[in-house]
């Protein structure tokens, strides 16, 4: 085990991935009971669900807990009449119109950065770049450990720079949003990724659903392996019908970069709107704005047991997957891998 992870107190090399929209309090208790680091997805809360989530997974397990905040540029609402005339067809077929937005990814602020000083998250990531530098001092002086996310070797080397305390590299093969925050989307395989020297401990996301994943990541030089997509199968997992029953069969296999759903490239499982419309429109708002006039589309596709309009964000191990409890999941990809790292 890498200095970096005893120094947080952990107790295996697995980062459970937050997942905005995908995972929360249950699935952060059970992975930390089953000896991971417990990550929390925040993009999505106030400061007081924040603090809330954090007191309840506190009250549920010990061990590191890792809060992830987002630090895109939020742009002002943008003209979507492409947008909507693109899916017009789709709101009269379905019978919906664009109504109440849901709710918006917020950048990481000040109010973010008052939480994490009052809660006191042994580890605080950061997705799309790192907060301005005032805030960053700020996290740091709570106590909290900082992992950057890079998709890219000038990313990993921008965040060693700026002292993060490890970079994340995020290979092509990951789920969910893609991090890229320097000069485009340049999608990279991890295990180019993990070939890049560098100064920090890095952790590596990516396809990793089982041991065999894991020990390819650590002999390549990884501290901990980022582990998103394998969590959704778990039934602590917070995603819809429609997307479970794809996980672990062969069309999760199927997967791409798209941009329809937020309005920034994220890897997912192919589904209606992908197919018909192609994964990347220039149409769709910026982020984060393009999910808006898909909500009203998405909630009536998934009452009805149809995942046509979600984002079925997934990595490439999306059809290996393994439907089991995360406690039980964690304590099995950490073992399949210290065999594996045993037998080397
Ligand atoms: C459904 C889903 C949602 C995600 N949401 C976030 C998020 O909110 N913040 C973040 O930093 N990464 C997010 N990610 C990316 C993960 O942190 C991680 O990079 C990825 O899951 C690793 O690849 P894997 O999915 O193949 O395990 C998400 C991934 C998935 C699958």
């Amino acid at each position: 085990m890498s200095g970096l992870l005893e120094g947080l107190g952990a107790r295996c090399p697995i980062v459970q991935a937050p997942m905005a929209g995908a995972g929360g309090v249950a699935l952060a208790v059970a992975a930390m009971r089953g000896r991971a680091i417990g990550s929390l997805p925040c993009a999505m809360l106030s400061a007081e669900q924040v603090a809330a989530q954090v007191a309840e997974v506190r009250a549920g397990a010990d061990g590191p807990l890792n809060l992830n905040f987002f630090c895109h540029t939020l742009p002002a609402p943008p003209d979507e009449t492409a947008w909507r005339a693109l899916l017009a067809p789709y709101h009269a077929e379905e019978g919906v119109m664009p109504g109440d937005p849901p709710p918006l990814r917020r950048p990481f602020d000040a109010a973010a950065c008052a939480v994490v000083e009052a809660v006191r998250p042994e580890v605080v990531s950061f997705h799309f770049g790192l907060p301005e530098a005032g805030l960053l001092a700020r996290v740091r002086a709570s106590g909290a450990k900082v992992f950057g996310n890079a998709t890219c070797r000038e990313e990993m080397h921008w965040l060693a720079a700026r002292g993060v305390d490890a970079v994340i590299v995020q290979g092509a093969e990951a789920g969910g949003h893609s991090g890229w925050f320097l000069g485009g989307h340049r999608p990279t395989p991890l295990a180019e990724l993990l070939a890049e020297r560098a100064d920090v401990p890095v952790i590596a996301a990516g396809g990793a659903v089982d041991g065999t994943g894991i020990a390819a990541a650590l002999r390549a030089g990884a501290s901990a392996v980022q582990i998103g997509t394998a969590y959704l199968a778990c039934p602590e997992s917070l995603i819809s019908g429609a997307f479970r029953a794809l996980l672990g069969t062969d069309a999760a296999a199927d997967g791409d970069f798209t941009n329809l759903f937020s309005g920034r490239e994220a890897r997912g499982i192919r589904n209606r709107l992908m197919r018909e419309l192609g994964p990347i429109r220039a149409e769709a708002p910026a982020f984060p704005w393009a999910s808006n006039a898909l909500a009203p589309l998405r909630a009536k596709a998934e009452a009805d047991g149809r995942g046509d309009y979600s984002p079925l964000w997934a990595g490439t191990g999306a059809a290996r997957v393994r439907a089991m409890g995360a406690e039980a999941l964690t304590e099995t990809l950490a073992a399949e891998a210290a065999a594996l790292m045993e037998d080397a």
